[in-house]
């Protein structure tokens, strides 16, 4: 071959291994026998997100530091049987309602329904089999994307209406994990969808997040009472531990057990309400990891954002590469509608009505500096 022909050659196939692609493997399958898969996206810098059609979970998100490393940066299990046992929704897609209805219990046009109690009290994350432990029906969008589906029946874990649920992931060359919702009924209905992953941005199971640097766009939060629903005041941040209007250390004033707040969430375990400009995805946190300089933006249409510290992390779950979780080794910021909405009229609506379509944007955008 001629030498010029051969650099070409070599410097096409550089290109290509350059250009955004999906990949899929099998990842096990459920305890009913039904094969699940695990696909992985990766972008032309080479950051890399794998998501299962099992739950939609996000198993594992390689992100660039300021030396360009990749690491591991939400935290997981190897292979679907970690996912198969009980956790605590690591990656996973959350509905119909992600948070918590009070006493799992509604009512819509004069109706009361009744979910599963399953969170004390209350009803948390949809229920026993909510959209986290489901087999989405998966297609591959070459390049970059993973477009999942799901048909809830009418009165699944108590919801009213057949639900039609699509999610897409984008992994996009600006190296964002986008995640797109779209949903219809056919009967009015309550809906609250988030993913729920865990990030460690100094990679997964290396320590705590207390020293992650944390700034979240909200001036105002939804205090809880002792079974974390909300009390329906819209509280100010100013002057408390939920101040992270300028960025501070997620580990500076997390165990102030004065603060109510804080005692009742044993740490942060609380909605924000977001600062709201225009009706695009708007900047809702921005987190930093001062070793590695990972930094990580969350974007939302949502009008609030769960910020929970990983509380009831006890080391008891062994995730993936052997690494043990102890308290407080992920955060998670799950954009969303505010807790127990359905109970609260003043509250932004959560009701989606047939003939309308549910849409929400949320993108986990990342960086290092
Ligand atoms: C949510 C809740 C937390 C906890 C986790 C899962 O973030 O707000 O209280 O239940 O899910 O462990």
């Amino acid at each position: 071959m001629h030498a010029s022909t051969l650099l070409l050659f070599s410097l096409s196939l550089l290109l290509s291994t350059l250009d955004a692609k999906i990949a899929k493997r099998p990842f096990g399958q459920t305890a009913q026998g039904k094969p699940v898969d695990l696909y992985t996206l990766t972008n032309k810098n080479g950051m890399e997100a794998a998501i299962t059609n099992y739950g939609g979970i996000v198993v594992a998100l390689k992100t660039a530091d300021k030396q360009g490393r990749l690491a591991d940066v939400v935290l997981g299990f190897d292979s679907l049987d970690g996912y198969k046992k009980e956790h605590p929704y690591f990656g996973a897609l959350v509905g119909r309602y992600g948070n918590r209805i009070q006493k799992g219990q509604f009512a819509l046009n004069g109706k009361t329904y009744k979910l599963a109690n399953n969170n004390g009290p209350n009803a948390l994350h949809g229920g026993l089999v909510g959209f986290d432990k489901v087999v989405w029906t998966a297609r591959e969008v070459p390049p970059n994307r993973l477009e999942l589906t799901h048909t809830s029946p009418d009165m699944h874990e108590g919801f009213p209406g057949n639900l039609n649920v699509k999610v897409t992931y984008t992994l996009t060359d600006a190296n964002e994990l986008q995640i797109d919702y779209e949903a219809s009924t056919d009967k009015p209905t309550v809906l609250n969808l988030t993913n729920h992953s865990y990030f460690n941005l100094a990679g997964q199971g290396n320590g705590d997040v207390l020293k992650h640097q944390i700034r979240i766009n909200a001036d105002r939060f939804t205090p809880v009472d002792s079974t974390l629903i909300p009390t329906g005041e819209l509280k100010a941040v100013k002057g408390t531990p939920f101040d992270f209007t300028q960025p501070h250390a997620i580990g500076e004033r997390i165990n102030q057990t004065s603060d109510e707040q804080i005692k009742f969430g044993g740490g942060y375990d609380h909605n924000f309400v977001l600062n709201k400009t225009g009706s695009g995805p708007a900047l809702a946190a921005e987190v930093y990891e001062p070793t590695t300089g990972r930094v990580m933006q969350v974007l939302t249409t949502e009008p609030g954002v769960q910020f929970y510290t990983g509380n009831f992390l006890d080391g008891t779950l062994t995730g993936k590469q052997g690494k043990v979780y102890r308290k407080r080794y992920g955060f998670c910021l799950e954009t969303q509608h505010f807790p127990d909405s359905p109970n609260r009229p003043e509250f932004p609506s959560v009701v989606l009505k047939p003939g309308e379509t549910y849409r929400s944007t949320t993108i986990y955008r990342f960086s290092a500096r």
